[in-house]
Order: C-alpha cells, then sequence, then structure tokens
C-alpha cells in the first residue's frame, strides 16, 4: 500500500466514527430523515474532504484532533450536496458509492431534506467546544462562502448542460462547484492548526485552487473512462445530460493533461511549506491517479 493510501485510510478510519456520533446525538431529528441522513453519509465516500483538513492542520504543525469539527463538517456538506447533485430536477442518478441514491432509496421530499438537515447540522458541528471563538468564526465564514458559491457552481452547471461553453465559463463552474469546497477543506484545517502565517495561508490556498480544479477535471475524464462499478456512480451520465465538462471541450488527452499540469503547480506550492505538507502532497498524487 503507497503512502496516500496510508493516510487517506488513517483519515477515514478517523473520521467514520466521529460522522457515526455525530449524527447519533441528533436526537431531535424524526425518522425516516434521520436515516436517510444516516444513508447519505456512513454510506461509503473517499473522505477526500476530510483529509484535506487533516493534512493541512499537519502542514501547519496542528494536531489532528483539533481538526475534528472541520472535517466533519466538511463532509457532511459534501454529503448534502451529493444528495441533492443527485435528484431527478439536478443530475438525476440512481447510483451513489455503490448504492442507489438517497432519494431513491427513500423519497425525493425526505432526500430534499436530508441534504438541507446535513448542511445546517454541518454549522452545528464547527460550533462545539474545542477551538477558540475566533478560530471558529473564521471556520464558519469559509464554509459558508464556499457551500455558497457550491451552489452557485451547481446552478451554472444546470445552465449549461447542452451549450457550448468557454473554458473560462467552464472554469468557472468548476472552481464554485467542486474547487470551493476543496479550499474551505485546506484553509479550515490550516485555521484548527491556529496558522496564522500569511506566506502559509498563501501557499495552501494556492494548492487547494490547483487541485480543487484538478480534482473535478479528473471526475469529468472519470465519466468518460471510468468503471461503473469501481466508480460507484453511473458513468458516461456527463454525455448523456450533455453536460459541459473538460474532456467534452478539451478532448480527453488535453483534459488528462491538464489535471497533471494543475496537479504539479498544486504540489510546487507546498514547497514553501517543507515535509510537514507531505500528506498533502500524497493526497494530490492520489486525486489525480485515483480510479473512482
Ligand atoms: C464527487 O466527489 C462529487 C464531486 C465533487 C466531483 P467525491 O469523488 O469526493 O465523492 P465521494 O465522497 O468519494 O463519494
Ligand atoms: C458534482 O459534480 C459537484 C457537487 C456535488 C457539488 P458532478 O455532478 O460531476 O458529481 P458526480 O459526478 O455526480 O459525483
Ligand atoms: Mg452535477
Ligand atoms: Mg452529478
Ligand atoms: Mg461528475
Amino acid at each position: 500500500m503507497t503512502s496516500q493510501e496510508n493516510f487517506l485510510q488513517h483519515c477515514q478510519q478517523r473520521i467514520q466514527p466521529w460522522l457515526e456520533q455525530f449524527l447519533q446525538q441528533q436526537n431531535q431529528l424524526s425518522e425516516p430523515l434521520a436515516a436517510a441522513m444516516r444513508y447519505a453519509v456512513l454510506n461509503g465516500g473517499k473522505r477526500v474532504r476530510p483529509a484535506l483538513v487533516y493534512g493541512a492542520c499537519l502542514a501547519c504543525g496542528g494536531d489532528m484532533a483539533q481538526a475534528d469539527s472541520a472535517a466533519g463538517a466538511v463532509e457532511l456538506v459534501h454529503c448534502y450536496s451529493l444528495v441533492h447533485d443527485d435528484l431527478p430536477c439536478m443530475d438525476d442518478d440512481d447510483l451513489r458509492r455503490g448504492v442507489p441514491t438517497c432519494h431513491k432509496a427513500f423519497d425525493e421530499a425526505t432526500a430534499l431534506l436530508a441534504g438541507d438537515t446535513l448542511q445546517a447540522l454541518a454549522f452545528v458541528a464547527l460550533s462545539q467546544r474545542g477551538l477558540s471563538d475566533s478560530q471558529k468564526s473564521q471556520q464558519v465564514q469559509k464554509l459558508a462562502l464556499a457551500s455558497s458559491n457550491m451552489a452557485v457552481g451547481q446552478a451554472l452547471d444546470l445552465a449549461g448542460e447542452g451549450q457550448q461553453l468557454s473554458i473560462a465559463q467552464l472554469e468557472q463552474i468548476h472552481r464554485h462547484k467542486t474547487g470551493a469546497l476543496i479550499t474551505a477543506s485546506v484553509l479550515m484545517g490550516a485555521i484548527a492548526a491556529g496558522c496564522t502565517d500569511t506566506a502559509s495561508l498563501q501557499a495552501l490556498e494556492t494548492y487547494a485552487t490547483k487541485l480543487g480544479l484538478a480534482f473535478q477535471v479528473h471526475d469529468d475524464v472519470l465519466d468518460v473512462i471510468g468503471d461503473t462499478q469501481k466508480l460507484g456512480k453511473q458513468a458516461g451520465a456527463d454525455a448523456q445530460h450533455a453536460k459541459a465538462t473538460y474532456p467534452a471541450l478539451l478532448g480527453l488527452a488535453q483534459a488528462q493533461q491538464l489535471a497533471t499540469q494543475l496537479h504539479d503547480e498544486a504540489i510546487f506550492a507546498l514547497k514553501a511549506l517543507g515535509c510537514k505538507a507531505n500528506a498533502l502532497v500524497w493526497l494530490a498524487d492520489f486525486l489525480v491517479d485515483r480510479d473512482h
């Protein structure tokens, strides 16, 4: 097993019980809403965003325990975004993380409300004890803005179906719908570590911005070359919806090349942080090489 898989697995094993416990504590929830939320959150997932939170916290000299609530909160927002992304009024997908999408396993109204509730509870997670008030409010601000930008990106993505967009327009969609939450994950990890060094924060932001775009370019590539079983979601769905994607606009080879170039630029930005940023380097390697 490579180092990046080791680190990712370590993060997965750390965040899974956190998420289970957090959802279990929400005894104000009714059924089937609570069941739909557990289904959407606990059903696998690579936990890339929590790993980025932890990796950035380590890169800034922090301890993983300081980053738990931020790691959990970004994953809750991410899971909410997937539930809504799959709804019939959006990408209309039946398969997610290898199982029926939330609205298929439950119903549309329950899935919609599960997403709403997960987003709101992410902010409850961030307000828990542990960090200083200033750290918590900075994290709340980062996550709220990223979540809002994600919705902006999703709106642009839907409006772009069947359209011939420019590279600049496509980049804007991807930076919003996916890049924003990835950048917030990295910066929230730095905040959890108490990092205030402007140069380090700038380096992390550059890393995250490059990687966030690379991540979605690779997701677009996987939709073309990936295998439904391995992906755990329907391959070829983008073409079916005439989505504006990098392979559609640039061709497959050039899209793959762009992901590699962005990966290299992301890693270059980490040089300033030295070997403390190793986990972030491993994650970048994994993310542009993944088959799921
Ligand atoms: C899928 O994200 C949605 C995108 C933003 C491209 P992931 O590939 O991180 O999905 P999971 O969480 O591992 O299922
Ligand atoms: C999803 O992008 C981005 C968000 C969920 C915000 P996609 O629509 O490409 O994600 P997949 O391919 O369904 O996972
Ligand atoms: Mg989508
Ligand atoms: Mg989708
Ligand atoms: Mg996709």
